[in-house]
């Protein structure tokens, strides 16, 4: 596996890929891997002939400094990962090499309504920075298909509005949520919780699934309530938000028949870490 550091260097690769005509599959990350990461890597190196995986801690989509410093760094132990699952060339530059001009974000991307609600909100300039990480990225790496994962369900809806509004040639792939045994969505974040808070965050997920249940005959705002009052009561835990959306367009629903497809997407603090998971109450499919 080629390891590559420099823009120069991933253009230089770049071009040699487009002499041997290859598929390009990427699965963009910000590195301490995990199962969730490598089902996307899986999937990259299943469906095209070369798979590029970018490991970059991106410090502009971070718009808390305390996150980013504490966000966990295992850039030996990936790469072995990374490896041993057949990707051909990951792409880790350092902060300076992304960001020659610094880390303001200059330009002010196009990224629709999915961009305006939740994460949005509670997170101002999080969608900016990665859409203009992502836009380095997809230029440089100019994949066929790009891989990302159904947790960040509206990162998947930004990334779409993104291709779209910047006329990128790529197609985005969205894959399912990777859980541990007992529920909990896979997340870097995860290592940071001591063992008690470990113990108390499958409730997130076992609450979601409830939830569903819950909302065969109830309305949406009863089973909005229910989700936040049966979380809140967990003792260090807080929910920041619990929205009940259209999964196309993130728009708040009232009514469970004002769309063929709902999800519920959550963010809850325990004690300083924040997890995001999501749950589907109606599919199209
Ligand atoms: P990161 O949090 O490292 O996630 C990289 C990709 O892995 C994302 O597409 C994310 O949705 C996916 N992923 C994480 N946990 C998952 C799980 N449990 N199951 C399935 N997929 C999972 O998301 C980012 O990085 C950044 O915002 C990035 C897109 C790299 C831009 O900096």
């Amino acid at each position: 596996m080629k390891i590559i550091r420099t823009l120069y260097d991933m253009t230089e690769y770049r071009v040699g890929l487009r002499e041997r005509n290859a598929s390009v599959g990427f699965v963009p990350t910000m590195g301490a891997l995990h199962e969730g990461h490598m089902s996307l890597v899986k999937q990259a190196v299943s469906e095209n002939m070369v798979t590029v995986v970018s490991v970059f801690v991106n410090p502009i989509q971070f718009n808390n400094k305390d996150d980013f410093e504490k966000y966990p760094r295992t850039e030996e132990e990936d790469f072995k990962l990374l490896a041993a699952a057949g990707v051909d060339a990951v792409f880790a530059p350092d902060a300076r090499e992304m960001y020659p001009e610094g880390n303001q974000n200059q330009k002010e991307y196009k990224l629709g309504k999915a961009a305006e609600v939740m994460e949005g909100l509670y997170r101002p300039g999080h969608f900016q920075g990665v859409a203009r990480v992502l836009d380095i990225l997809f230029r440089l790496v100019d994949p066929h298909r790009a891989y990302f994962g159904e947790k960040d369900f509206q990162q998947v809806a930004v990334v779409r509005n993104l291709v779209e509004s910047e006329g990128l040639k790529v197609d985005i792939v969205a894959c399912p949520i990777k859980r541990a045994s007992d529920g909990l969505a896979l997340s870097s974040r995860n290592s940071r919780l001591s063992k008690e808070q470990r113990e108390k965050a499958p409730e997130i997920y076992q609450t979601l699934k409830y939830s569903v249940e819950y909302s065969k005959d109830h309305s949406v705002q009863a089973t909005h309530d229910t989700v936040v009052e049966h979380l809140d009561a967990v003792p260090g835990m807080r929910v920041e938000y619990f929205q009940i959306v259209d999964a196309r367009t993130l728009a708040p629903v009232e009514e469970w028949d004002e769309s063929d497809w709902i999800v519920g997407c959550i963010t809850v603090y325990l004690g300083d870490v924040r997890l995001i998971d999501n749950i589907s109450y109606r599919l199209p499919y």
